[in-house]
């Protein structure tokens, strides 16, 4: 039994009056037992949001984590760090590090390993753009970004991954508000999960790109779907705790 995952990545938003909103705002998410509800945001409020997150009873992961343990390596946050700091999450090769920030398949990979090397579970972010979509390309540019990591055509997922989350997030269907269709994006993770063979069927594996109070239910209606992974809607307090009772209740 996969327990629904519900992940707000709060990307460069927030301030510390934001979080004091927020938090005011988010109080009903103790509702929400049966989902896990794990919240990102930027990396220097995750000490401060900790107490904050066992006191309202959510996660915390991190927007990114470095590939590196530790050194000359400016500007990056190591795995053991924000495992120090109260994270149990990172999200690796999100579409915006890929695209804007130069994160390569074989960076992605790396930064994978290093989380799981110290116990913080990775959530492995895939997903095409359009001319990949109208390309037909879709199946073949996931299959590259999974196999990278080491999650599909190495053989069976070793018990040590079957922790690890998938996120799908369609790069067209990030923060334009045009969703994929829950009927799309279920092909997707059935895909996903046979490829992933017997092991998978542990594997949670979640859907991102413009997902609202709106179509969250119908996307967590779908047998593969096992949580959501949001962006904009994340930062909306009440329209986030929507979302965490509607996992809740899937
Ligand atoms: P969005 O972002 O929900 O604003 O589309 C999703 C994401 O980038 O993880």
């Amino acid at each position: 039994m996969r327990k629904p995952l519900v992940i707000g990545n709060w990307k460069m938003n927030g301030s510390r009056r934001f979080i004091a909103q927020w938090s005011e705002a988010t109080q009903g998410l103790d509702r929400c037992a049966t989902a896990e509800v794990v919240v990102c945001p930027p990396s220097v409020y995750l000490g401060e949001m900790a107490p904050l997150a066992d006191a309202m009873g959510f996660g915390l992961g991190a927007q990114s984590v470095s590939e590196y343990e530790g050194g000359a390596y400016t500007g990056e946050i190591g795995a053991e760090m924000l495992v120090e700091v109260g994270c149990r999450y990172a999200l690796v090769g999100h579409s915006e590090r890929r695209t804007l920030f130069g994160v390569d398949d074989s960076r992605a990979a790396k930064q994978f390993s290093a989380a799981l090397r110290v116990g913080l579970t990775p959530v492995l972010c895939v997903g095409e753009n359009a001319a990949q979509r109208e390309a037909g390309e879709t199946w073949s540019v996931l299959r590259g970004q999974l196999a990278a990591a080491g999650l599909i055509g190495a053989g069976e997922v070793s018990a040590q991954m079957r922790v690890v989350v998938v996120a799908y997030e369609p790069i067209w269907a990030i923060g334009t508000g045009n969703a994929a269709t829950p009927a799309d994006v279920q092909t997707v993770h059935g895909q996903i999960r046979r490829e992933l063979g017997a092991g998978g069927a542990q594997v949670r594996i979640l859907y991102g790109g413009s997902v609202t109070a709106e179509n969250a239910a119908e996307l967590m209606a779908q047998p593969d779907i096992d949580g959501v992974l949001i962006g904009g809607a994340s930062l909306r307090a009440a329209e986030f705790v929507a979302i965490c009772e509607l996992a809740a209740m899937s």
